[in-house]
């Protein structure tokens, strides 16, 4: 886990030092930042009931002993170390420590949250111990609370709701865990560490953020006042390794045969559109289907944050630049897009398409870019073309709902539809050729669906993946053009017992 360089004018705490010149440094009790407020009546009671603590209130039965257990647990770890920390930076300084490599650093802090336990008496185990002096650590030369997670490689987004909460998705299912920061101000300031190494800045005053960490996983941050209770951080990790078609059948995200139907639809350069909600696995799919594409083809991508990895050797990877913070500067999928056509692409992939470069993305289709690709956010293929319609209508074209269907028509081959289910499996639910248009409607084929039959008692969804009965899809000159019919058919014929 790559840290960030260690904070050498903000130390995350932001304690005022004159406030504590004569106080014991550490009681907890003395603990000036205004945020804090609201934990200060909690130590008198903690002390004459020490079975306080309420499990959250949203934890679901199942998970009540498991959080009660928890909660408690941090509730005490979190006051002692919050008091150890308090005593830490009275102690040390951190400007000066932020000159130190990390792992000086580190070893400086061990010594002191040392000799600061044994002053206090605390008593704890070794394990304990080390346990504090990492956390304490992370606090303040990394990303804090968020650095076990950070480190977890089956975690696939991070949800902080303020100080108090913070989610998890492991395996399609969403998590509270125990993770909590000392409060508002020490998540806006992780926040902020986050975001000001890509050179961005997240306060009241720009309250949005979005940005990337070294490790290439995606964050978002929304603050006060327009996140009502506390600074609200997402982070999609970065996955080292991307799942590919193989990994989806072993998933049962779809069919062995799908998955050879949907290699032959990668590879014979049809224009494929795929379309599913948010975390749906969109950009997964994208990425296993450029696998497909021949080494001698050159691809440009266009992204918002650069997230596919192509494995070609003649790939040009664009992104996207929000403003700067004057409001200049902007650089917008649709810059990218059209830029990317005087490149000489023979394929444009086009991470998210959201807006007005919707029209030039289907002009790119329709005029010799064949086998590009783009995700969408709908829910069903029908769904897709009708967003893609309004995103050309909003863009400003001009156009009548029949030339534009029209050339929707003309450009997109292959709709590819991913979805979550309510059990959080992650499915391909349909692969859907476009056809052509009949008078202002536009004629869609399923080639494959995914069945929902039920579910069984422990809520995971029963169903399957069925093919539609089609044996040649429209899509079938293509694949003989590039020798790739008969494994069409015998994977469409396999689909249909
Ligand atoms: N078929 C699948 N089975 C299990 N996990 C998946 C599947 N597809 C994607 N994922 C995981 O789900 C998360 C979200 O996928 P992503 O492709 O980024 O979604 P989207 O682009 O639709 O927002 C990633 O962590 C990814 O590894
Ligand atoms: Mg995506």
């Amino acid at each position: 886990m790559p840290r960030p360089p260690a904070p050498a004018a903000k130390p995350p705490p932001a304690a005022p030092e004159p406030a504590r010149v004569n106080g014991t440094s550490s009681d907890a009790g003395s603990l000036p930042s205004d945020t804090k407020i609201e934990e200060a009546p909690k130590k008198p009671k903690r002390a004459a009931k020490p079975v306080s603590v309420p499990p959250p209130p949203s934890a679901k039965a199942s998970q009540d002993a498991d959080m009660l257990a928890m909660a408690q647990k941090s509730e005490e770890y979190y006051e002692l170390k919050r008091s150890v920390f308090d005593a830490l930076i009275d102690t040390i300084d951190l400007a000066q420590l932020a000159q130190l490599d990390t792992k000086s650093a580190g070893e400086e802090i061990k010594d002191i949250v040392a000799e600061i336990i044994t002053i206090k008496n605390v008593v704890l185990s070794t394990i304990e111990q080390d346990q504090l002096v990492e956390d304490i650590c992370n606090d303040v030369l990394g990303y804090g609370p968020l650095e076990p997670l950070l480190a977890r490689d089956d975690i696939a987004d991070i949800m902080v709701n303020g100080a108090d909460r913070c989610f998890i998705e492991v395996g399609g299912r969403i998590q509270l865990t125990p993770i909590r920061f000392r409060d508002n101000a020490q998540l806006m300031n992780i926040c902020q560490r986050i975001v000001s190494q890509i050179g961005r800045r997240v306060d009241e005053s720009s309250p949005i953020c979005d940005a990337r960490l070294l490790d290439g996983s995606r964050v978002n941050v929304i603050a006060p006042p327009l996140s009502i209770d506390g600074p609200a951080l997402t982070i999609r990790k970065f996955k080292k390794d991307k799942l590919t078609l193989e990994n989806l059948v072993n998933f049962d995200s779809i069919t062995p045969e799908g998955a050879k139907v949907l290699s032959i639809i990668g590879n014979c350069r049809c224009n494929v559109l795929i379309s599913g909600g948010t975390g749906s696995g969109k950009t997964t799919l994208l990425n296993c289907l450029t696998a497909y594409i021949e080494a001698d083809e050159r691809v440009v991508t266009c992204e918002d944050a650069a997230e596919l990895q192509l494995q070609q050797p003649h790939v040009v990877r664009l992104e996207t630049r929000p403003p700067n913070l004057e409001g200049k500067g902007e650089i917008t999928m649709r810059d990218l897009v059209k830029n990317c056509l005087r490149m000489r692409p023979e394929r444009i992939i086009v991470g998210e398409v959201r807006g007005s470069e919707a029209f030039d993305l289907l002009q790119a289709m329709n005029t010799g870019h064949d086998g590009s690709m783009g995700t969408l956010h709908a829910n069903s293929p029908r769904e897709a073309l009708s967003r893609l319609e309004s995103m050309i209508t909003m863009g400003g074209y001009n156009l009548p709902s029949k030339t534009i269907r029209e050339m929707i028509c003309g450009s997109i081959d292959v709709i590819v539809q991913a979805a979550r289910l309510r059990d959080g499996s992650r499915r391909i639910t349909h692969i859907t050729e476009v056809i052509g248009t009949e008078g202002e409607v536009i004629i869609t084929q399923d080639l494959m669906v995914f069945d929902i039959q039920g579910e069984d008692e422990s809520g995971r969804v029963i169903g399957r993946h069925k093919s539609t009965g089609i044996a040649r899809p429209a899509f079938w000159d293509r694949a003989r053009y590039f020798g790739r019919d008969q494994e069409l058919a015998e994977a469409l014929d396999a689909a249909a017992d």
